[in-house]
């Protein structure tokens, strides 16, 4: 048997069933069988190399085979690999749940853990509910999202997520939920600041919550950037906004950091930002530093006691077999390890401006429009392209050692915390190169 990347990817189609694919679109679309991976590279077993722009789906911050975090993991496999979380509880998760808890002032003092993001919205939203219940307040069951949220694949997170296209098929399976404008900064009218779109879609909410807040327990949010839709970015203010009327009227605020926790938008949370907490953060994806699938949600006190009882009913019975696995706890450590060791968040203020810089140019591209930035994710939409664009400028750019996956017309960076300068020179060349292939070909 051979060992080459033809050899690989026939084996995979024949076997293996990709997420959020079309399977038959790998007819046309290369499948990239990884072979390894170092830094902010992967590298296929040809030994063609690709620059992972998009921290593979967002979870990798300090690269592949991290030293590290490596080493952490092997100290860790041969401590505890993995112990139930009922009953019993370890050091890792201890720790890590003390420090999560710390990097919010203590404002969210308890941690309940998942494996994937989906898992921790489902978590936040029956805990809102269940909280709510205990309260003697069942009658807050509904759930508000925004226009274009994602919240994940499972059943509850699909049902606050506005994607069409992923939640339709399912819409006889779920609960109908309230959706309110989103606070999409390129929403702005003629005269309009991204504070004044802030300003619209608060009172979007304030007029549901007038309406009916009795009813509702919750509404989740990703702050600052709604990521799947396509990194459309708002302004803090809304967060603040939000926070204010969720007090005002009883509604649990949920922010999902899923994307955008863990420095992606400049600060650990992206809440900081708006210098307001939620009752409910969850965490996924870079937490672990993309090494294991880990998730958590992060809650105040009055939530924590609401369940506090003697009665077995009103505790929160929710589990997960892997709930709080040790390596994946390990790896979390040794990941906030290294955003203290090595001053992360002060760095990466360096680097996204060095690729902003860079990507300069493209802001005065006629085909595209909307060049944003967020701490380390920057994006800008292409004008005028069909719907094959993504597939194509997907597949262009692996042909230019990069890994970038537009949704839509929408072409962002979202690269692990490392590049260096060169890696961010090449990175930017490299997309302008593509884009103007892409464009060409159509
Ligand atoms: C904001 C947000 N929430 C939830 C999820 C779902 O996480 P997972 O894919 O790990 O289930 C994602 C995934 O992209 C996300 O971006």
């Amino acid at each position: 048997m051979t060992n080459n990347t033809s050899d690989w990817v026939a084996r995979s189609l024949k076997s293996v069933w990709h997420p959020c694919t079309q399977m038959q679109h790998h007819e046309t679309v290369p499948l990239i069988p990884v072979s390894h991976g170092r830094g902010a590279w992967l590298y296929d077993h040809d030994g063609r190399r690709y620059l992972d722009a998009i921290s593979s789906w967002w979870v990798n911050l300090f690269g592949h085979a991290n030293p590290r975090i490596n080493a952490a993991l092997r100290d860790q496999l041969d401590m505890l690999e993995h112990a139930m979380l009922a009953g019993f509880t370890h050091e890792p998760v201890i720790r890590l749940s003390e420090r999560l808890s710390a990097l919010t002032g203590g404002v969210l003092g308890h941690a309940f853990y998942a494996s994937d993001g989906a898992s921790a919205v489902e978590i936040a939203l029956k805990m809102s509910f269940h909280a709510w219940r205990n309260a003697g307040r069942g009658e807050k069951q509904e759930f508000v999202c925004l226009q274009g949220s994602y919240h994940g694949e499972t059943i509850g997170a699909l049902a606050v997520t506005d994607v069409a296209l992923f939640k339709d098929a399912y819409g006889p399976l779920l609960r109908a939920t309230q959706t309110v404008m989103s606070p999409d900064a390129r929403q702005a009218r003629d005269g309009e600041t991204a504070q004044d779109v802030a300003r619209r879609a608060a009172a979007d909410v304030q007029r549901l919550f007038e309406a009916k807040a009795d009813k509702i327990a919750a509404i989740i949010i990703e702050p600052l950037v709604q990521c799947a839709a396509g990194m459309a970015m708002h302004d803090p203010l809304y967060l603040q906004l939000v926070r204010e009327l969720c007090d005002k009227h009883a509604v649990h605020l949920i922010f999902d950091e899923i994307a955008v926790g863990c420095g992606r938008t400049g600060t650990f949370f992206a809440c900081e930002q708006a210098g307001i907490w939620p009752d409910f953060v969850t965490l996924s994806k870079g937490i672990s530093g993309g090494y294991l699938p880990l998730s958590l949600v992060l809650t105040r006190d009055e939530i924590y006691q609401a369940f506090y009882s003697a009665d077995i009913t009103r505790g929160f019975l929710h589990s997960h077999s892997y709930t709080g696995n040790p390596l994946a706890c390990r790896a979390a450590l040794a990941t906030l390890d290294i955003f203290e060791e090595d001053g992360v968040l002060e760095a990466n203020r360096g680097r996204a401006g060095k690729l902003a810089a860079a990507m300069a140019p493209l802001a005065d591209h006629p085909r595209a429009s909307n060049m944003r930035q967020r701490g380390m994710i920057l994006a800008f939409d292409a004008v005028g392209v069909d719907k094959a664009f993504s597939r194509r400028f997907f597949a262009n750019a692996t042909r230019n050692e990069l890994l970038l996956r537009p949704i839509g017309a929408t072409v962002y960076l979202m690269p692990p915390y490392i590049l260096d300068d060169e890696e961010i020179a090449g990175l930017a060349a490299r997309t302008q190169a593509v884009f103007e292939q892409t464009l060409a070909e159509a």
